[in-house]
């Protein structure tokens, strides 16, 4: 067994406690009556009770959100406004694209680390079915000039100027804003680049479905998923709705690519589905939970954040995150028990794991050796974002309690996870237990 030698500063480390999610819902079904504030309120409130912690006890909450609300945008604080938290908690709001819930989670562990607090809560939530709808640029200056209007003349005449077209509504697309790819075409570029064929992506979507199915059927994912009951029929919601247990490599093969509908090998089956839902981890300073006689479920031994630019290949860079976050862990990839990769595409892990295994991606990270060839029995052997869905700023806490519990469960000591996030930005973390 290795020595423990992970993230601490003076001698104070960061304990992953407990963390809980609501299910993962496919957009625009069975959760979209929530917000994401609301589904975040549930999961944290959830996540409270079931720890046992006095509400006291919570000295900060950070979340993390990719489509903020306009009319509250520090969901956290929205978030931390639940009877089951003191109103003094500090909360806040971060982005960073699908690692946003990564980055509450290691922003909490650094305030944790400079002794800021000792307790913390950390997560995200994501509601795509509730989207905010834009007006035209057109459309909203006709309605500033009418509300400043002096009168009710020149009000209708503000508004006289308004053309059919300003009143097209527009809705936020999962694109680049420097380069407008959206995320799909990136996916099929990195395919494309990366020589990643049809079959492999379908291959690897069908072991998440079945990999998925299994961990719930068996309990392990069912444990980590509090049940929500939405409005207005308040009837019971306790499984994520995306796992296809039906799915075979024959519909998946007959399915037509999305994003490139001639050349194409990206389809809605293999392609994390748009979802809904909230996840939420517990931190603690290791002090905090001797203390209060908590059994943490890991530490955090390490982390790192890398990106390169988004016009290359958009959700490459894990790869260049997961060697340092290995460097400084002081680990190499044949330490890790287990490995979570969180499924944007297939194409997108396939190219990860291509790049991992990279003397050129290891050139790129600074770092002489490659990660290497990652053991598929270690990887995601829950399934991952393509199955279970992916509520852009909740996926980094579900991946990271899924982690924790499977290496307790498994008895490993280290576990490695990456995500891949838009902007040209990767994430990789290592755990310890
Ligand atoms: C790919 C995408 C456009 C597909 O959206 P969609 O068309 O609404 O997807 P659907 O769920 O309706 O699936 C389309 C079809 O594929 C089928 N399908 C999807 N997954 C399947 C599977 N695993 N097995 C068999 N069939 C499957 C569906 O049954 C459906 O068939 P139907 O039209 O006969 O009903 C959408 O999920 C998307 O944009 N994903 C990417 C999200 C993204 O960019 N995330 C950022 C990552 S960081």
């Amino acid at each position: 067994m290795l020595q423990a030698s992970g993230l601490a500063v003076n001698g104070r480390r960061v304990a992953i406690v407990a963390g809980i999610r609501t299910p993962f819902a496919r957009a625009g079904t069975v959760l979209r009556s929530l917000s994401a504030i609301e589904l975040g309120r549930l999961c944290v409130a959830e996540l409270v009770q079931r720890s046992g912690l006095d509400r006291n006890d919570v000295d900060l909450l950070v979340f993390g959100t990719v489509v903020p609300s306009v009319q509250a945008p520090n969901i956290a604080r929205e978030v931390s406004l639940i009877p089951h938290l003191a109103k003094g908690v500090q909360a806040f709001t971060v982005s960073r694209a699908c690692a946003s819930a990564n980055q509450a989670i290691t922003d909490a562990a650094d305030q944790i680390l400079l002794g800021h607090a000792d307790c913390a809560i950390a997560g995200g939530a994501e509601s795509l079915s509730n989207v905010p709808i834009l007006h035209s640029r057109g459309f909203a200056d006709a309605l500033v000039a009418a509300s400043r209007a002096k009168s009710l003349g020149a009000r209708v005449q503000a508004l006289a100027k308004l053309r059919p077209r300003d009143l097209v509504p527009i809705t936020p697309a999962i694109a680049e804003p420097t380069t407008g790819e959206t995320m799909g075409e990136s996916a099929e570029k990195m395919a494309k680049l990366n020589h990643v064929p049809r079959e492999e992506q379908d291959q690897f979507a069908l072991r998440s479905h079945r990999l998925a199915h299994a961990g719930t059927h068996d309990g392990r994912l069912t444990a980590e998923i509090m049940p929500v009951w939405p409005p207005p029929r308040f009837e019971p919601v306790s499984a994520d709705n995306g796992i296809r247990e039906d799915s075979t490599i024959e519909k998946l093969r007959e399915l037509r690519p999305v994003f490139d509908r001639r050349y194409g090998t990206v389809t809605a089956g293999n392609s994390s589905p748009l979802t809904d839902g909230a996840a939420a981890v517990i931190l603690m300073s290791e002090e905090k939970a001797r203390a209060l006689g908590i059994e943490p479920l890991a530490y955090i031994r390490s982390y790192a954040y890398a990106a390169l630019d988004p016009a290359e290949q958009l959700l490459m860079a894990p790869v260049l995150a997961a060697p340092v976050a290995l460097a400084r862990a002081g680990l190499s990839l044949g330490d890790i028990d287990l490995v979570e990769m969180h499924e944007a595409f297939a194409s997108q892990v396939l190219s990860n794991l291509r790049g991992l295994d990279s003397d050129a991606w290891a050139a790129r990270a600074g770092v002489r050796q490659p990660v290497g060839e990652v053991d598929r029995a270690r990887l995601n052997v829950m399934g991952g974002s393509i199955a279970i869905g992916h509520p852009f700023g909740a996926t980094g806490a579900r991946i990271t309690t899924t982690l924790c519990n499977e290496l307790a469960r498994r008895g490993g000591q280290f576990g490695l996870m990456t995500v891949c996030a838009a902007g040209g930005m990767g994430f990789a973390m290592v755990v310890e237990r």
